[in-house]
């Protein structure tokens, strides 16, 4: 049987879903204006999408903090979810989701894709108890424009709900994810202690620079320095140490170097997140990416939204890039330090706290 799939968010990254969900597509809701594709109902509000097109499965890319409330939504109507990351905002919104999800014998796949790629299946099959440490680098350019382009970007709450649009959680949310399922693939238990320094090179209310030090329960660390005002352009490298020697996954490109290897090969193939829940449906697969999968993710994300959570630290820079920020986040991976560790004069102190079990 075919699968009736609708989208609600339809600009922004929903185009792209538009054009995976292809030929299924039957109605798409947006708050602001849309061009549908011929003989496609558009409306403004999911609601009346889910009442009249009574779609079978439903893709939501609308900005983070409105998932929940439409996520539940679809779910009364009986459909399955797939879910732009980040999922939810806050652990108490996780667990609703998935009760509801079970509750309504439906399924909720999230929009981390990069989990569907053969080099991950590779790289997490290379992982095991011995491994000794994990890091994730990745150093991006945001422009102005970037930051201008919506009304939730750069913000830490809209309208007194979180959103927390930060590169942690959002821009590079795909290094964190991986990086976290790593050390769930390695036996390594749940995140248990976050000591975090957030940076901001502009006027925005989240950090655009940050280093992140995630113990989990069994002692294994996990290093993540990333940037939004980076030099030179890393595109996100997940290093994986142990008696082994080093596993590296470029998990934008899927590149791959496994222990032994001479230099990152691209392993081509992905399983689409879409495709995956479709399947799913009709064959049982198991999902690739299910909501319980990203509670580690959820965890880590509400620890920086927390009242008492400091704000980050401007760091004031001419040109939004920040001078010597390669080498910096490199060196941080190699030591597993962050920078108020390393002697780094801009450097703030770590916010350091114990993560719940969830
Ligand atoms: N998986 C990925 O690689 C990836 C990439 C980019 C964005 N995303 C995620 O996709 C989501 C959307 O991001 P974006 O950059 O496209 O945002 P955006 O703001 O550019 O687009 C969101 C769209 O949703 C619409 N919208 C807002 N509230 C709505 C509502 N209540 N009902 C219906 N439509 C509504 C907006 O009008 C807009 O067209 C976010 O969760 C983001 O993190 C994921």
């Amino acid at each position: 049987m075919t699968a009736r799939v609708a989208l609600i968010g339809a600009n922004g990254h929903g185009r792209w879903h538009r054009r995976s969900i292809g030929d299924l597509l039957v109605g798409l809701a947006d708050v602001q204006p849309i061009t549908p594709p011929p003989d496609v109902p558009a409306f403004t509000d999911h609601r009346a999408l889910l009442a009249e097109t009574r779609p079978d499965v439903v893709v939501i890319c609308t900005p983070p903090h409105t998932h929940l409330p439409i996520a539940l939504d679809a779910l009364d109507a009986g459909c399955d979810l797939l879910l732009e990351k980040p999922p939810v905002t806050s652990l108490a919104a996780h667990h609703t989701l998935a009760d509801a999800a079970a509750r309504a014998g439906r399924a909720c796949q999230v929009g981390f894709q990069a989990l569907g790629s053969r080099a991950w299946t590779r790289f997490r099959a290379a992982l095991d108890p011995s491994l000794t440490a994990l890091t994730a680098v990745a150093s991006w350019k945001r422009d102005d424009a970037y930051y201008a382009r919506a009304p939730w970007a750069g913000r830490r709450t809209v309208a007194g709900r979180p959103v927390v649009d930060g590169v942690l959680v959002n821009p590079l949310a795909h290094a964190v994810m991986q990086a976290l399922a790593s050390g769930t693939a390695a036996g390594a238990g749940r995140p248990r202690l976050l000591e975090v320094e957030r940076y901001r090179v502009r006027p925005i209310e989240v950090e655009d620079t940050a280093f992140a030090r995630i113990t989990f329960e069994t002692g294994l660390t996990l290093l993540v320095a990333v940037t939004l005002a980076g030099e030179d352009f890393i595109a996100g490298e997940i290093e994986a140490r142990g008696p082994f020697g080093r596993a590296l996954l470029e998990y934008p490109t899927d590149r791959l170097a496994l222990p032994g290897d001479p230099a990152p090969v691209e392993v081509p193939g992905r399983t689409d997140l879409l495709t995956n829940l479709l399947d799913h449906r009709t064959t049982g697969a198991p999902l690739l990416v299910p909501l319980e999968s990203t509670i580690d993710f959820t965890t880590v994300l509400e620890a920086l939204t927390l009242p008492d959570t400091p704000a980050p630290q401007l760091i004031d820079v001419p040109d939004r890039t920040i001078p010597g920020i390669n080498a910096l986040l490199r060196l941080s991976a190699d030591t597993l330090s962050l920078p108020s560790e390393l002697g780094v004069p801009w450097a703030a102190k770590p916010d350091r706290r114990r993560l719940p079990a969830g």
